[in-house]
Formats: C-alpha cells, structure tokens, sequence
C-alpha cells in the first residue's frame, strides 16, 4: 500500500520524503490556506523534492471551469494529479481530463455509488473521506471494503486512495482491506513507525552496551 501525506507544509513533505517511506501528497483548499502560501509556488516546491504523485485541487465549480482549471494544473509538473469533487459538474470534467490523459483525483467522496461513477468516468484515484464519517456515526472503514470490492468485480483500474485519516488504526484497517493508498497528516505517518517498546529496548542495548569490554 501506497503512504501519502495529507499536507501542503513542504517541511512536512521534505522531512518524510528523506526517509524514503513516502509515495506521494495530497493537498486541498483547506491544508493551503494553513501554510498562507501561494498555491502554486507551493506545489512547485513540492514537485522539486521528487514527490511521484502530487494531488492539486480545483476551485472551480462549474464543468468547463474545472476543465480548464484542471488543464492548467496538470501542466505545471508531470506529477500533478487533478483533485475534482464528487459533483455532477465534477463527473462531466473528469470524464473530459480524463480523456486526455489528466490522472484526476475524484475527493469530497461518501458513498460507493459515488465511487463507483468516479471509476466509470475515468478517475485515476477516488478519495473516500473515512474520518468524517467517522465523525458522522457511520463506520468510515465499511465504505472503503465496498469501493474495494466493487472495483475488484469489475477490475475497474481506479485506485482506492482513502482519505480523512485520522490515526494508524486507519492505516491498518486501509491496508487489511486491500486499499491501494491512504493519506495522512504527518503525525499519523510519525506514529507509524513508533513503538514505546522499540525506544526502551534500544535503551537497554545501548545501556548494556556500556559493559561490553572496549579496547
Ligand atoms: O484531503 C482530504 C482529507 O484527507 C481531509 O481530511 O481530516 O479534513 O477530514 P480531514
């Protein structure tokens, strides 16, 4: 499975990106405004580091908006994927970027008949937000089973990018399911790798270590 980070700090970003675990980022109108940077300049900085797969969304709301907005994007670095929202005018861009060879993030997703028209109209990933449902009493994680599923039926080649993690728990659930991506912020990545019992064993080594003859 495929670790992205859910971020638009290129600290964040540089600091992962050196340890070699991260495969791409996702960005959204909200994690821009955060860094009070302009957009653009951002996602250069962020494409210079190497990221493969760079998720930059459009604003526009209207289908041939979206496709110009999308067409724009997509021409400021090869590793920009398009971020559209799940609407009908989103449906209708996707289908045209699609076609001419945009990789488009279908984002703002919540059920699977919603993802199973993103993979229909062509959508390289379709980002199914688990946390929110989380936050709604409906179980996030079910949604991601059914998206995998149904893909899986019908070998449609979208992938399952699944997105509004909110702790490693999801990122385990993600992978146990068959997602092919998830997206977190970048303490959910740091989690990842620790354990308090990776930290006092390497205590006790260094410790003993000490009474090793040296010489
Ligand atoms: O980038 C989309 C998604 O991951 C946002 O997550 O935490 O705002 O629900 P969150």
């Amino acid at each position: 499975m495929k670790l992205f980070l859910d971020t638009a700090s290129v600290a964040e970003i540089r600091t992962m990106w050196e340890t070699g675990i991260l495969d791409g980022v996702t960005t959204n109108p909200s994690l821009v405004a955060k860094e009070g940077r302009r957009f653009e300049e951002v996602l250069r900085e962020i494409c210079d580091l190497g990221v493969p797969s760079v998720s930059a969304e459009v604003v526009a709301t209207t289908a041939d908006a979206m496709v110009a907005e999308g067409r724009h994007l997509r021409g400021l670095h090869p590793a920009i994927y398009v971020k559209v929202p799940m609407t009908p005018a989103g449906l209708r861009a996707t289908k045209v970027l699609a076609a001419e060879g945009t990789r488009v993030n279908m984002t703002l997703v919540f059920s699977a008949t919603q993802a199973l028209l993103a993979a229909k109209v062509g959508a390289a990933y379709v980002s199914p937000f688990i946390g929110r449902l989380d936050d709604q009493s409906q179980v996030g994680m079910d949604l991601i089973r059914d998206i995998v599923q149904i893909y899986r039926n019908y070998r449609f080649p979208t992938q399952v990018l699944v997105a509004s993690v909110r702790h490693p728990i999801h990122v385990l659930e993600a992978a146990k399911v068959g997602a092919d991506i998830a997206t977190m912020p970048f303490g959910v990545m740091e989690k990842l790798a620790q354990h308090p019992l990776t930290d006092l064993g390497l205590a006790r080594f260094l410790k003993d270590w000490e009474k090793v003859p040296k010489g």
